[in-house]
């Protein structure tokens, strides 16, 4: 397979910026963007009928799947039981009838979740996966495969890979919200319009770039980093970090802003950073008064969030990096952007390796 970096220095940067084409090209399997409705999908179980859905993954998969238990549960009243593929396949998980799996993975070969998988086809419950890549195990062992077509992912750190399996769970979760009548007809009409939009609100996320770099000049510099959310940006706080960590080798953590002060307040002083993702939305307050905890200690506070979040934070960031206005649905996806970019950058000017992070593979064959 011969794909080269184009204009670009590294594939993850050329990955980061075909986001949003990819994520456009993935939806418009799921969605008719002119009509506004969904594709039909040939489905082994019915949304409607579901008692439970339990999800597992690995790293940034993993990510994208805990952002789904938030959608699934939300949108759909679907309640969801998530875990890391690794911990999944020893734990002895009874496995209810009336429940689906559902796996995520870029490549469809990662040992544990392959496992996991494997587990759960044994159980004789409904095998569903998010995979990118169409000839994978995974794919061939699944009841139902939901592609991603984000294309060939060389970096190792995943990018586009993330984005594509959000965009596909998020429109799997408003499509069970539509079958077990959990929302309205305009609701749902709603939700696609959001989804077909998330191309576009990725596209103007990657603008941002040159205050991006400069924020990332200052990132270099430092041993740790914070990163905090709350909702879906929670795990999005948690992928930040992975993201930086595997690429930039700083020390960072993701954490709910919430358990800010059950333990990683003592870790609050002027030489670590905090990032903190937050959108205006419904727990914005509960995240700005976080804010205030880490101002109060000296923190420097670089802050990701909307326009009206900018407005409203009524706490001194360092760095305020501003969004466009996003829907709740769509935000995990846009805002993923500006992370993977600060992730990006820092490597680049630590001049790390960043396309091959040392110790790590592409895809986790083997346990
Ligand atoms: C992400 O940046 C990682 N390199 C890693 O966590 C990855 O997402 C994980 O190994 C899962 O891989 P998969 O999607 O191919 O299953």
């Amino acid at each position: 397979l011969l794909v080269d970096k184009g204009n670009h220095r590294h594939f993850m940067e050329k990955e980061i910026h075909e986001q949003p084409e990819v994520i456009s090209h993935t939806l418009a399997h799921y969605l008719d963007f002119a009509g506004g409705s969904w594709r039909p999908l040939d489905m082994p179980f019915d949304f409607a009928k579901l008692d439970r859905l339990t999800i597992s993954a690995c790293g940034t998969a993993y990510l994208a799947g805990l952002i789904g238990k938030y959608w699934f549960e939300r949108l759909a009243r679907l309640p969801v039981d998530i875990d890391i593929a690794s911990e999944f396949r020893y734990r002895d998980i009874p496995l209810a009838k009336g429940a689906a799996a559902l796996f995520v993975s870029q490549s469809g070969e990662t040992a544990d979740t392959l496992a996991s998988l494997r587990y759960c086809r044994k159980a004789g419950i409904s095998v569903a996966s998010v995979v990118n890549v169409r000839e994978s195990t995974m794919a061939r062992e699944s009841d139902v495969v939901f592609p991603t077509f984000a294309g060939p992912e060389i970096g190792v750190a995943s990018t586009k890979a993330f984005t594509c399996q959000l965009a596909v769970i998020a429109s799997l979760a408003a499509r069970a919200a539509a079958a077990r009548g959990t929302i309205t007809r305009e609701e749902e009409k709603a939700l696609i319009r959001q989804l077909c939009d998330a191309p576009r609100l990725a596209g103007q996320a990657l603008e941002l770039q040159r205050h991006i770099e400069k924020v990332a000049h200052e990132l270099a510099q430092v041993r740790h980093v914070l990163y905090l959310g709350r909702d879906t940006n929670y795990p999005l706080a948690m992928e930040g970090a992975l993201k930086l960590k595997e690429v930039s080798y700083i020390h960072a953590e993701g954490y709910a802003a919430g358990e800010l002060k059950h333990g990683p307040i003592a870790l609050i002083d002027e030489t670590m950073p905090v990032i903190v993702v937050a959108p205006h939305n419904r727990v914005f307050e509960k995240t700005v008064s976080n804010m205030q905890e880490v101002a109060a200690r000296g923190g420097k506070i670089i802050l990701i969030t909307d326009g009206k979040g900018a407005a409203q934070a009524s706490v001194k960031a360092f760095e305020t990096i501003v969004l466009p206005d996003t829907p709740d649905l769509i935000a995990p996806i846009v805002y993923a952007l500006p992370l993977q970019m600060l992730a990006y950058f820092t490597a680049v000017f630590m001049g790390t390796d960043v396309d091959q992070p040392r110790n790590l593979a592409k895809s986790v064959t083997v346990e």
